[in-house]
C-alpha cells in the first residue's frame, strides 16, 4: 500500500461507512481511537475526523490537537470533528434550539474544490443536537442549511500547513446524495490520492508480503467453508503453495453433505486439505447439554482439541492462517463502558494462545463485502462467495435443548430442503441469513388416520447489513406453504413448521 487515508474515531456509529467509502473509490484507509497518537508514515495523505456521541462541550470528551495534525497533512471534520476544530480554533459550539437530524439542503455553496461538482439543493444526512454558532476570524462558511448557519467550512489560509475543512453533515451516508463526490473531492483533488487500491493490487501486494513473512515454512489452516476463511487460504496458497496446510474438521453439526462439498470444492482450489471425521467426539461430549453457552464452549473447546492434534502431525510448522476480518480488529471507540456480552460468538478465539504460532492473516483489514470482491478476482467459485453466515457451532445452536445424532439428522433434512427451495425460487441471495431451528417441542398432528405426536421446526430468514441489526425477510406465502409442505413430508419426526417474524433487536437471529 503506498498511500492511505487515516480516519480517527471519536465513536460515531457511522464511522466504519466513512472508510467503506473510501475505500470504493480505490483508496486504502484504516480507523484508528481518536485517543491514539497519529504515526505520520510516508503513505499517509490526508486524515478525517469522524462524528461522536460526545458533546464538544462534556469535560470527558475526547480532544487531539487537530491544529497539530493538519500542520502534517489535510484534514476533514465530520459532525463532531467540524465542531472540535471549531471550538479549539476560537469559535463556539453550543446547544441547538432544537435536535436536527435527518434530511437538509445545502445552500449558498462557496465555489471551493471540496464542492467540485456539487450544487445549491444538494441533500444532506444531519444527525446533531450541538451547532457550531460563530467560527474564529478568517474562516470561510463554505455552506449553510435552511436551518443551520454553518454546514460546512474551511479555516484560515494561515491557520495550518495543510488544507483543513469541516462539515456538520454526514458525507458517509447514502442519504447524503453527493456525499461520495465530497469525500472524493477531499481524498482525491485535496489529499492527491491516486485511487490505485484495486483488488488485482491488493491480491499481488499480499501474496508478496505473506512470501516475505512466512519464506519457505510452513502454514496450517482451519478451513470452515465460509467466505474469510476460503479467501484467505486462496490467497495464502498462491503466495506459498504446498506449504499451506489445511484442515477441515466435520465436527456433526454442519448442514446435509456439507462436509463432502466443500471438500470437493477446496479440491478444486488446489488447497491441500485434511477432512477429519470428529463428529462421535462432539456428540458424545455434548450429550445431555441444554445450556446455550455451554455449547457454545463445548464445541470451541473440542474445536481447538481436535485441531491442534491434527497440525502436530504436520512436522515444523509455524505459521497459523486466520480468515480474521476487519470488523474483528478495530478497536472500538467505548463511550458507555464495556458492553455486556450477548453471546460469546468468538468460539476460536483461543486458537493462536494454544497453538503458539505467528499469525498469518491476509484479511485483516478488509470488510466482508471486500472479500467478496477479492475472492471474485481470485476466481473463487460463487457456491462459497455468495453462502449465508454460519455459525461457528453451526446446527449446535439451531437444535433447541439437548443434542443427538438423530436430531441433527431431521434438521438437516428439514435445512436442505428449506436452503434447495430459497436457491431455486431466487430468494437465497435477497436474504442475508436463513436457516431452520428444531424446536424441543413435540405437538399433535394427524396423518393419514394417524394421530402424530412430532417435533417442530421454526424457519428463519432474515435481511441485514451485518448482523448487528436485522429484520424478517418477509418470503412469500406461496413459497412458505411449499416449504412447509415438503419438509412435513419428506422428513420424519416433523409435522408442524412455524416462521420466525421477530426483528433484531429485541430478538436476536439465532435462537441459542
Ligand atoms: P445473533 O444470533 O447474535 O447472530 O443475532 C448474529 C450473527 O452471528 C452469528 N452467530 C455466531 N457465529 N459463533 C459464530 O461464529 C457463534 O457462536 C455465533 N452465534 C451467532 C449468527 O449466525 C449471525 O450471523
Amino acid at each position: 500500500m503506498n498511500e492511505k487515508i487515516l480516519i480517527l474515531d471519536f465513536g460515531s456509529q457511522y464511522t466504519q461507512l466513512i472508510a467503506r467509502g473510501i475505500r470504493e473509490l480505490n483508496i486504502y484507509c484504516e480507523i484508528q481511537p481518536c485517543t491514539k497518537p497519529v504515526n505520520y508514515t510516508a503513505d499517509l495523505k490526508g486524515v478525517i475526523l469522524s462524528g461522536s456521541p460526545f458533546s464538544v462541550n462534556d469535560p470527558t470528551a475526547p480532544k487531539p490537537d487537530i491544529k497539530a495534525i493538519a500542520d502534517k497533512l489535510p484534514v476533514l471534520g465530520v459532525c463532531y470533528g467540524a465542531q472540535l476544530l471549531a471550538q479549539q480554533s476560537g469559535g463556539e459550539v453550543g446547544k441547538s434550539t432544537h435536535r436536527e437530524y435527518g434530511r437538509a439542503h445545502l445552500q449558498a455553496i462557496v465555489h471551493d474544490p471540496l464542492f467540485a461538482t456539487i450544487s445549491d439543493g444538494s441533500q444532506v444526512w444531519m444527525s446533531h443536537s450541538d451547532s457550531i454558532k460563530r467560527l474564529s476570524e478568517g474562516f470561510t462558511i463554505l455552506a449553510h442549511t435552511e436551518s443551520i448557519p454553518v454546514a460546512a467550512y474551511k479555516a484560515a489560509d494561515g491557520y495550518a500547513n495543510n488544507p483543513v475543512y469541516a462539515i456538520q453533515f454526514h458525507p458517509e451516508v447514502t442519504h447524503s446524495t453527493d456525499g461520495r463526490q465530497l469525500l472524493k473531492n477531499f481524498v482525491v483533488d485535496i489529499c492527491g490520492c491516486t485511487q490505485d487500491w484495486t483488488p488485482a493490487a491488493f491480491i499481488h501486494e499480499t501474496v508478496e508480503r505473506i512470501k516475505e513473512q512466512v519464506g519457505n515454512q510452513k502454514v496450517v489452516m482451519a478451513l470452515s467453508g465460509g467466505v474469510d476463511s476460503t479467501v484467505a487460504a486462496t490467497l495464502v496458497h498462491k503466495a506459498i503453495g504446498d506449504n499451506l496446510f489445511c484442515i477441515f474438521v466435520d465436527n456433526g453439526l454442519l448442514r446435509k453433505n456439507e462436509f463432502e462439498q466443500v471438500l470437493e470444492g477446496y479440491k478444486h482450489l488446489g488447497l491441500n486439505t485434511k477432512g477429519v471425521d470428529a463428529k462421535q467426539l462432539f456428540y458424545s461430549k455434548l450429550e445431555g447439554v441444554t445450556d446455550p453457552e455451554q455449547k457454545r464452549k463445548i464445541i470451541g473447546g473440542l474445536f481447538i482439541d481436535v485441531f491442534s492434534e491434527e497440525a502436530k502431525h504436520i512436522k515444523d510448522v509455524k505459521f497459523l492462517g486466520q480468515g480474521t476480518i476487519y470488523p474483528d480488529v478495530i478497536e472500538s471507540v467505548s463511550v458507555h463502558g464495556p458492553s455486556v456480552t450477548i453471546k460469546s460468538h468468538h468460539n476460536v478465539g483461543g486458537l493462536p494462545e494454544k497453538m503458539h504460532m505467528q499469525l498469518v492473516e491476509p484479511l485483516r483489514f478488509l470488510f466482508k463485502d471486500e472479500v467478496r470482491r477479492i475472492g471474485r478476482e481470485l476466481g473463487i467459485d460463487d457456491i462459497f462467495l455468495s453462502r449465508h453466515p454460519f455459525p461457528g457451532p453451526g446446527l449446535g445452536i439451531r437444535v433447541l435443548g439437548a443434542i443427538t445424532e438423530d436430531k441433527v439428522k431431521m434438521l438437516q433434512e428439514a435445512d436442505a430442503i428449506y436452503t434447495q427451495h430459497l436457491r431455486d425460487s431466487g430468494q437465497y441471495s435477497q436474504v442475508w441469513q436463513a436457516g431452520a431451528i428444531l424446536l424441543p417441542v413435540q405437538s399433535v398432528g394427524v396423518m393419514g388416520d394417524e394421530r402424530t405426536y412430532e417435533y417442530t421446526v421454526a424457519l428463519r430468514a432474515v435481511t441485514s447489513v451485518d448482523g448487528m441489526t436485522a429484520d424478517w425477510a418477509h418470503l412469500p406465502y406461496e413459497f412458505l406453504a411449499k416449504v412447509s409442505n415438503d419438509i412435513i413430508n419428506y422428513v420424519r419426526g416433523i409435522n408442524r413448521v412455524v416462521y420466525d417474524i421477530s426483528s433484531k433487536p429485541p430478538a436476536t437471529i439465532e435462537w441459542e
